[in-house]
């Protein structure tokens, strides 16, 4: 059944119109060479890594601009957030859906800088400090500074704080987060310029730096160029059940699949291959197109647009897990991972909303202690 899935994804051919995401995410990557300070300056080359994340501005929000800045070594993640407020930002690692069970760090200044060592229980909050949760305060040193509209707070913790409070961090992971911001200091009262999640690979430590092999093969290529329509498939697909239900769920993951695909997108420029041009729901095999057509017109009802995309990310994650197990390219499976974790996150979404409706969804491609497995993840 899986081989006959992937066969049927891989000539999957998906000539498919550009949307322009509403947020947008811009990676740089540098070589450390200033020292970690945290003074509220983010020096050029303090930081490994930088993520710019965008919000436009949408009811109830202002719209922003944060920059989150990393790098690590063996035993320290050390991070900036940079952002368009003179609020409380913050910063969440892994929820398991919408904020629950993210590890935070929300910092403001107000004369001076505070950082907090935080915990999200619920979908929407409430974030507590984990020391009021009977956990500790790991963040080992903080400063910060505002200066014009923005504000900056960086900080250092351990990868792993042996705190259950905190994610375990490591070297090479993709770690999914969240971030927000709100015009005010005060960390209890709700975001209100920005909000938004997205991935950040973490590096790998100076000190063990590896020489990653930048020679492919060809089943590397082939994989990750496939991988990436996939992405667009399932952007695509619920692009167009937005359309059709008008259910929110499918534009936030339009925006998510979207993230997915400049993540694969970017590892292929760096590697010299590139990405297709190809417009929305259009394929070049009546088989496939008839199968596009079949899930666009089984998703006429709220209910039915969700189990086809529920039954969308099962074959994601069945032909992320196989594009894993199909290479040694440690660079290439930490992007399948983070992509992996997003389709299993996404999955879960579609099948508490059905739940939510009344529906219990069973999987129709992956067997059912695969499933329960992912539902019950945390
Ligand atoms: C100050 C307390 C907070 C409250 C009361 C709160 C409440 C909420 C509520 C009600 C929503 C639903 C969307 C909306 O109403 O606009 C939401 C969404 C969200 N919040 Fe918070 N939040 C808080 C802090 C945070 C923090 C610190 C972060 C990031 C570290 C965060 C990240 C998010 C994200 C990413 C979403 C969107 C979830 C999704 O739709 O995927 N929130 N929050």
């Amino acid at each position: 059944m899986r081989d006959e899935i992937v066969l049927l994804i891989a000539v999957l051919f998906i000539f498919s119109g550009c949307i322009q995401p509403e947020e947008q995410q811009v990676v740089t990557e540098s070589v450390v060479s200033a020292e970690w300070r945290p003074d509220g300056v983010v020096s050029e080359n303090e930081y490994s890594h930088s993520l710019k994340l965008y919000s436009p501005a949408r009811q109830g929000y202002t719209g922003g601009v944060m920059t989150v800045s990393w790098k690590i070594d063996d035993e320290y993640l050390y991070m900036a957030l940079n952002g368009s407020t003179r609020g409380w930002l913050a910063i969440g690692f892994e929820p398991s859906e919408w904020m629950k069970d993210a590890d935070m760090v929300l910092g403001f200044v107000d004369g001076g800088a505070r950082v907090l060592d935080e915990y999200s229980t619920g979908n929407y909050g409430p974030h507590i400090e984990d020391t009021m949760l009977g956990g500790t305060d790991d963040i080992m040193e903080h400063g910060g500074r505002s200066y014009g509209t923005h504000t900056v707070v960086e900080f250092r913790r351990k990868l792993d704080t042996g705190d259950r409070f905190d994610k375990v961090l490591r070297p090479g992971q993709s770690v999914s987060i969240i971030w927000a911001m709100s015009d005010r200091m005060d960390p209890a009262v709700k975001h209100n310029i920005a909000y938004g999640e997205g991935v950040i690979y973490l590096g790998m430590a100076q000190s063990s730096v590896q020489q990653i092999s930048q020679n492919l093969t060809q089943n590397d290529i082939e994989w990750m160029l496939f991988i990436w329509k996939e992405e667009k498939a399932a952007r695509d697909l619920y692009e167009s059940l937005y359309e059709r239900t008008g259910l929110t769920v499918f534009l936030d993951l339009v925006r998510s699949e979207q993230r997915h695909m400049d993540q694969i997108g970017a590892l292929l420029d760096r590697y010299g291959i590139g990405t297709p041009v190809l417009e929305r729901g259009v394929f070049d095999n009546q088989t496939l197109q008839s199968i596009y057509d079949e899930m666009l017109s089984k998703g006429r009802s709220d209910l039915d647009a969700l189990r086809a995309a529920a039954t969308f990310e099962e074959i994601s994650i069945i032909d992320l897990e196989r594009a894993i197990a199909g290479t040694d390219n440690k660079e290439v499976i930490d992007v399948y991972s983070g992509l992996l974790a997003g389709s299993r996150k996404h999955l879960r979404s579609y099948v508490g909303d059905l739940r939510d409706m009344g529906i219990e969804y069973a999987p129709v491609y992956l067997n059912t202690s695969e499933f329960e497995e992912i539902m019950r993840a945390a």
